[in-house]
């Protein structure tokens, strides 16, 4: 029995394809604006992320927090949202009381998905993350090193996903690149979304991002956007992340005699040995 998602969830599904859901936590009083303006301010400040600019699509994601607005505090950020261009992200809200119960339970979700998809039984790195934001803002395209499941709670937006592993949209080697934080910026153009789903977001809704698959979203006009993400790994998603690593150097030496490695997250037992030969590599390199 899940205590947060309900009907619609599918752990066959699961870092296989995007598929949208529901939860049962819309009301839930840690997600209302009074508690989060009053929450965010007091986090830790490397917790807290924002921009006063509107972002776009081509917009390098992981680079765009980076550096901290000195013209506007957090809190005017979080005052002036429904007439600005603001995008605030805020990563472990859990480590604040009104969030910690909520953390327990989706992590408890998450892992009795896992257990029916059989990819291992413990959640790896779950990690919460808050996006709160103007009305029309835009979340540029990316993919992600993890699985993630996208929670709506006030506000409307359409969330744009393509299949996992489609080299039409994100090419083996940016994803290997991405992956491997060799590069993080990854080349988008209109006819991309061709190949993925629109998805129309609202309250109560969930949604499914598989591991690697490409993404951005954008809000609707009317309203400032409230969500929240779980994001985790699997034994599964461990393994592709450590072939991917490797397939990043392979690729590289290869390339002097001609050759390239076979592409990650098409042959179980090729990505397998991958992940075994990076993770024995990386701990000869690191003890
Ligand atoms: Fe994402």
């Amino acid at each position: 029995m899940l205590t947060c998602f309900s009907e619609g969830v599918s752990a066959a599904k699961l870092d296989r394809e995007p598929f949208k859901f529901r939860h049962r936590l819309v009301g839930h009083p840690a997600l209302e604006m009074g508690n989060l303006a009053r929450v965010i301010p007091a986090l830790p400040k490397d917790q807290v992320m924002y921009a006063i600019r509107p972002l776009q699509n081509g917009d390098d994601f992981e680079t765009t927090f980076r550096q901290r607005p000195e013209e506007q505090s957090i809190e005017a950020t979080i005052e002036n949202l429904r007439v600005s261009d603001s995008y605030i992200m805020v990563s472990s809200p859990q480590v604040e009381a009104s969030f910690a119960g909520l953390y327990k339970d989706l992590i408890g979700d998450v892992e009795a998905l896992m257990r029916e998809r059989g990819v291992g039984t413990t959640a790896i790195t779950p990690k919460l993350y808050l996006f709160i934001a103007s009305p029309n803002s835009v979340t540029p395209f990316h993919i992600d090193r993890y699985s993630t499941f996208l929670m709506q709670f006030r506000g409307s937006k359409q969330v744009t996903v393509s299949q996992p592993w489609d080299d039409r949209v994100v090419s083996v080697r940016d994803c290997e690149n991405y992956v491997s934080y060799v590069n993080t910026r990854l080349p988008w153009s209109p006819e991309k979304d061709a190949y993925a789903t629109a998805y129309e977001f609202n309250p109560g809704e969930a949604l499914h991002i598989p591991f690697v698959a490409g993404h951005h979203v954008r809000n609707g006009p009317q309203d400032i956007s409230i969500s929240m993400s779980i994001i985790f790994n699997t034994r599964q998603t461990m393994a592709w992340r450590n072939a991917l690593n490797f397939n990043q150097r392979a690729r590289k030496v290869l390339r002097r005699v001609g050759l390239a490695p076979a592409p990650v997250g098409h042959r179980p037992l090729s990505d397998g040995a991958k992940a075994r030969c990076w993770t024995a590599w990386a701990r000869l390199r690191y003890h």
